[in-house]
């Protein structure tokens, strides 16, 4: 009989994913996003499975180890791929969570395989469970999955973290499987969001569409009590400290800089190629930094590095043509010879990497139009120990609800960001460092151990969840 875990994480990714190179050799790498650079820290520190897909379709893969990681691979087809993946969770739940930022796609068919996906992860959670095991699910692919492990399971504590925002009422409502949605996640012991509003939109979609008696952070169900409560992510502080002071990331940022012409400003944006990030927006306002002449080549360089993302989703396809067509007109009008005025990288680097380039950069650019979180900011803050850096953040980003002392804009307001970018490229020092350190506090104390520790409490003992919650 397979060895069982008393600790089990249950995600739509492994974190990592399987690649194949040009001679048909295959390898691991570490998949994108904030939920995996979250988690893996937290799973090296505990001894657990970790139940997810391996990135690619129609892989059958043995359980395996990897980072330190008892990772158990779930198969998807080429059709679950399309339909449970690209479909229902990225163009259904995604842009309905985001704001409907974009248009949503209702369709049942997408709708009957999330659900048939769904039960294929509960069934792979119920197998690798021990008895009476912690079964932590994440994020929005995998809703239904609480309920159908509690069928199959119900000795094991079951929580719920969803990484992305939860959307009021008023749009939530559209969803056709709204009520199948709010009961696969009351299948939970605990149900935890990155904001208070999102877990108090929870509660009351809970009382409006399932007719459930509710009471505070509580939902009554036939005989058992739900707790949603918010739980704000965060980064693994110590280990970015430690890797922004390694020389050799110091030296690369700093030929990062030279590679780039010692400009006065260097900006840095930082993103998964998605429409909620904003870098449309952002690269509007810097551009129009040139067009009304505050700026001239040489004065400011912004590198956007965007990693690539659910390529074969439709509206993905038309974000990256309209950014390259836009940078490519922005350096047609404003570069020189030899120095563009965005530098865009559709790639993804290394930890090592990312941490020079945030060293090199002195305003961290963060726009999202909505997000739950975003740990790029956290990510940047983190790595400023010499307080130098300045950061400009949405206020649509669940991290401004913690780094008040950021750079703030709304996003959809061009001229406001363009000035407050102008604003924090002209900061001096010392309020620099003194917005920075107020921050650096904020992301240190309250780091993703803390973050794991307070929902993994909250759900053992049933006590209250916001420990590592926002001080407002
Ligand atoms: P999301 O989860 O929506 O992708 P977050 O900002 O919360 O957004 O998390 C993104 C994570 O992915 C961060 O840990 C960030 O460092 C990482 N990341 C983003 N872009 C890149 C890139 N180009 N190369 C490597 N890692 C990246
Ligand atoms: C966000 C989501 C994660 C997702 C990640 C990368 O962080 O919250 O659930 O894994 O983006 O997206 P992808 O579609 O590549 O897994």
């Amino acid at each position: 009989m397979s060895k069982k875990s008393e600790f089990v994480v249950v995600a739509n990714r492994l974190p990592v994913d399987r690649v194949t190179d040009g001679d048909g050799e295959a390898s691991w790498r570490r998949s994108p996003g904030g939920l995996v650079t979250a988690i893996v820290p937290v799973m090296q520190r505990r001894q657990g499975a970790w139940v997810g897909w391996p990135g690619s379709p129609d892989e059958d893969v043995e359980p395996f180890e990897a980072e330190g990681l008892s990772l158990i691979p779930v198969r998807l087809s080429a059709r679950d791929v399309e339909y449970y993946y690209e479909g229902f969770s990225n163009a259904t739940l995604w842009p309905l969570y985001h704001d409907v930022i974009a248009q949503p796609v209702y369709r049942r068919s997408l709708w009957e395989v999330y659900e048939r996906v769904n039960r294929r992860f509960a069934r792979a959670a119920a197998e690798v469970a021990a008895e009476g095991a912690i079964v932590w699910v994440q994020d929005y692919q995998l809703q239904l999955v609480p309920q159908m492990l509690r069928e199959l399971r119900p000795d094991l504590r079951i929580g719920f973290f969803l990484h992305i925002p939860f959307p009021p009422m008023e749009l939530f409502q559209q969803l056709p499987w709204r009520r199948d949605i709010l009961y696969g996640l009351l299948g939970a012991d605990l149900v935890g969001f990155q904001s208070r509003d999102a877990a108090s939109n929870f509660v009351r979609l809970c009382r409006r569409f399932c007719d459930l008696r509710t009471q505070g952070h509580e939902v009554m169900v036939a005989d058992r009590t739900v707790r949603a409560d918010h739980f704000p992510i965060s980064v693994d502080a110590n280990e970015l400290i430690t890797l922004a002071a390694d020389p050799k990331v110091q030296n690369r940022a700093a030929q990062i800089r030279e590679d780039l012409g010692n400009p006065a400003s260097v900006l840095l944006g930082v993103d998964r190629l998605d429409y909620t990030k904003g870098i449309q927006q952002r690269l509007e306002a810097f551009i129009e930094l040139f067009e009304d002449e505050r700026l001239k080549s040489g004065d400011a360089v912004f590198v956007q590095v965007a990693t690539p993302s659910r390529e074969r989703v439709k509206e993905y396809r038309i974000l990256r043509d309209e950014i390259e067509l836009q940078v490519g007109r922005a350096n047609g009008l404003y570069a020189e010879l030899g120095a563009p005025i965005i530098n865009y990288m559709h790639t993804s680097y290394t930890r090592e990497e990312l941490a020079a380039l945030y060293l090199a950069a002195d305003v961290m650019v963060v726009t999202p139009l909505r997000d739950g979180m975003n740990l790029v900011a956290k990510e940047y803050v983190a790595c400023r120990s010499d307080l130098r850096g300045a950061l400009l953040l949405s206020e649509f980003a669940g991290a401004a609800q913690e780094l008040h002392r950021a750079f703030l804009v709304n996003p959809y307001d061009i001229g406001g960001t363009k000035n407050r970018m102008w604003e924090a490229m002209h900061a001096s020092p010392a309020e620099r460092a003194r917005r920075m350190r107020s921050m650096r506090r904020r992301v240190i104390e309250h780091d993703v151990d803390l973050w794991a520790k307070s929902f993994l409490d909250a759900l053992e003992n049933g006590r209250s969840g916001t420990a590592g919650a926002s001080g407002r």
